[in-house]
C-alpha cells in the first residue's frame, strides 16, 4: 500500500504521495524564494534600435513612484564632461507600461521603456525583417575594436556583422538600469536610504577628497561637469579629457566611489557565500560595462597596513542606545553584512576601448591586418559611470531590503523594519 502525506495549502487540503509531496515543496520554496520576496529585473533593447525596456518585479504595492524623479536620474546619466555627441542627440524620457496606477505601485510586474531618439537614423540598419534589397549604407562592422566585446561575441554567437554584437554589448543598456534604479531609490527613500557618487580619479589625476562624507557628495549630486568635490583636481581633469580627447585622440579611464547613508545594519548575510552583501555588490558593479576593479571602503590600501590600523573600533552611545565604529575604513560591511556606518564602493574604469587614435585589428573576412572600425564615441564616461553605478548598488540593497523585510504592500514592509529597528535597539 503507498503512503499518502494530507497536507493544507492555504485553503486546500491535498492527500500526495511522497514524491509529489517532494516535488511540491520544491515549487513552493522556489516560488517563495524567487517570486515573492525577490526584487528582481531584466533589461533588453539594442543600442540603435527602437527602445530600451526594463521589467521589474518584487516591489510592494503602494509605493509612490514618481515620474519626474526617474527622468531626472536618466538626466544625470547623460552628464559629464568628456561624453560623446549622442548625448546631445537623446534626452532620455521613461514611459512606465504597467505596474503603476495613479503614481503608486500595484504590486505586480512593471515595464519600463525608453525610446531611443536616435533610431529614425537607424530604422533600415536596425530593421526587424531583413531588407528587400543590400543598402546602399549598411553601417557593417567587420574590423572588431580591441577591448571591445566585437571578436569573441562574434566567434561565440556566430555573427559576421560584428553590429549584432557591439549593439547589446554597448553601454546603452545601463540607460535601463539606471531607470530601474531609480524604482529602487524611490523604495529606499521611505526606509531613510540615500545614496550619491563622486568622481575620485581620472586618468592619472586624484581628487584629494575621496574621503568626504556622504552629505559632501550628496551636496554634488546635480553637478553636470565631474562630480569631483576637489575643484583643483576637477580643473585638472578637464584639461587632461581635452587634451586626450581633442590632442591624442585617445580615451581616459577612473575611479568613482558611491556612498549609500541611512542603511540599518544586518542586511545581507555571513551565512552563504551568495547571501554576503559585499560579494552582491561586486557583482553588480563589476557588471558596469568598462568596470574592472571594485573596491569595498578602503580595501585596497589596507592591506598594506596593519590590522591596528585598518578594522574599526567599536563604540557605544547609551542614550541613543546605538553601536557605532570610531572610523570607517571597512566602507560599511562586516561579515558580508552592513554594519549601519556608510557604504562606500568604488569602481575602476578602464579607458574607453573606441579610439580616433585607432588600435590594429583584423578584419574578419579576409584576415588582413588593419585599423579598427570607430563610432561615435565617449573620451571618458566616469561620472556617467558612477550614476549608473548608484542605480546598481541601489538595487543591490532594494533586493536585500525585500529579502529581509518582506510584505506584499510598503505598509507592512514599513511594519516588519520598524519591529526589527526595534528588535536592534533592545539587543
Ligand atoms: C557610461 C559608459 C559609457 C561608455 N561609452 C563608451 C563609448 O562611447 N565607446 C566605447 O567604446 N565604450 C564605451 N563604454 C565602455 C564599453 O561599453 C565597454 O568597454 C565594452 O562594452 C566592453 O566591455 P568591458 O569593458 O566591460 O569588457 C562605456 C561605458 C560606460 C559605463
Amino acid at each position: 500500500m503507498r503512503a499518502h502525506y494530507t497536507i493544507s495549502l492555504g485553503s486546500k487540503i491535498c492527500r500526495l504521495r511522497l514524491r509529489d509531496l517532494y516535488s511540491s515543496l520544491v515549487h513552493i520554496i522556489h516560488h517563495h524564494e524567487f517570486s515573492i520576496m525577490h526584487f528582481t529585473f531584466t533589461t533588453a533593447g539594442e543600442s540603435h534600435g527602437r527602445a530600451l525596456i526594463g521589467t521589474i518585479e518584487g516591489l510592494p504595492a503602494g509605493l509612490p513612484i514618481s515620474l519626474d524623479f526617474i527622468n531626472h536620474e536618466l538626466w544625470r546619466r547623460q552628464q559629464g564632461y568628456g561624453r560623446g555627441g549622442r548625448m546631445k542627440i537623446e534626452t532620455d524620457q521613461v514611459q512606465i507600461l504597467t505596474g503603476v496606477r495613479h503614481g503608486e505601485t500595484l504590486g505586480g510586474p512593471i515595464a519600463l521603456m525608453v525610446e531611443n531618439r536616435d533610431a529614425g537614423n537607424w530604422g533600415e540598419v536596425m530593421s526587424v525583417t531583413k531588407p528587400a534589397v543590400p543598402l546602399e549604407r549598411d553601417r557593417k562592422v567587420i574590423r572588431p575594436r580591441p577591448g571591445h566585446a566585437d571578436l569573441v561575441g562574434g566567434m561565440k554567437y556566430d555573427r559576421r556583422d560584428l553590429r549584432d554584437i557591439l549593439e547589446r554589448a554597448s553601454a546603452r543598456e545601463t540607460t535601463m538600469r539606471v531607470a530601474v534604479g531609480a524604482m529602487a531609490k524611490q523604495l529606499l527613500a521611505e526606509f531613510g536610504i540615500g545614496l550619491a557618487s563622486h568622481v575620485i580619479q581620472l586618468g592619472e589625476i586624484k581628487s584629494a577628497a575621496s574621503d568626504a562624507g556622504f552629505e559632501q557628495i550628496r551636496a554634488l549630486y546635480d553637478d553636470d561637469v565631474l562630480r569631483c568635490l576637489d575643484k583643483a583636481a576637477e580643473a585638472a581633469m578637464i584639461a587632461r579629457i581635452d587634451k586626450a580627447g581633442i590632442e591624442d585622440g585617445d580615451t581616459l579611464g577612473g575611479i568613482f566611489e558611491i556612498v549609500a547613508a541611512g542603511c540599518p545594519a544586518g542586511l545581507g548575510s555571513h551565512t552563504s557565500w551568495s547571501s554576503k552583501l559585499d560579494g552582491q555588490l561586486a557583482q553588480a558593479v563589476m557588471s558596469i560595462h568598462a568596470v574592472k576593479a571594485v573596491e569595498l571602503g578602503e580595501g585596497v590600501a589596507n592591506v598594506a597596513l596593519p590590522g591596528s590600523q585598518v578594522h574599526d573600533e567599536i563604540t557605544y552611545d547609551a542614550a541613543a542606545r546605538t553601536f557605532g565604529r570610531s572610523s570607517n575604513r571597512a566602507g560599511g560591511l562586516e561579515g558580508g553584512m552592513t554594519n549601519g556606518a556608510e557604504l562606500r564602493v568604488r569602481g575602476y574604469l578602464k579607458p574607453i576601448a573606441t579610439l580616433r587614435k585607432r588600435l590594429k585589428s583584423v578584419h574578419i573576412e579576409t584576415k588582413e591586418v588593419l585599423e579598427a572600425d570607430f563610432e561615435r564615441s565617449d573620451v571618458t564616461a566616469v561620472p556617467a559611470a558612477g550614476v549608473i553605478g548608484e542605480a546598481m548598488v541601489a538595487i543591490v540593497l532594494a533586493q536585500a531590503m525585500r529579502e529581509k523585510f518582506g510584505g506584499d504592500s510598503l505598509r507592512e514592509m514599513r511594519r516588519n523594519f520598524e519591529g526589527y529597528q526595534q528588535q536592534v535597539l533592545e539587543y
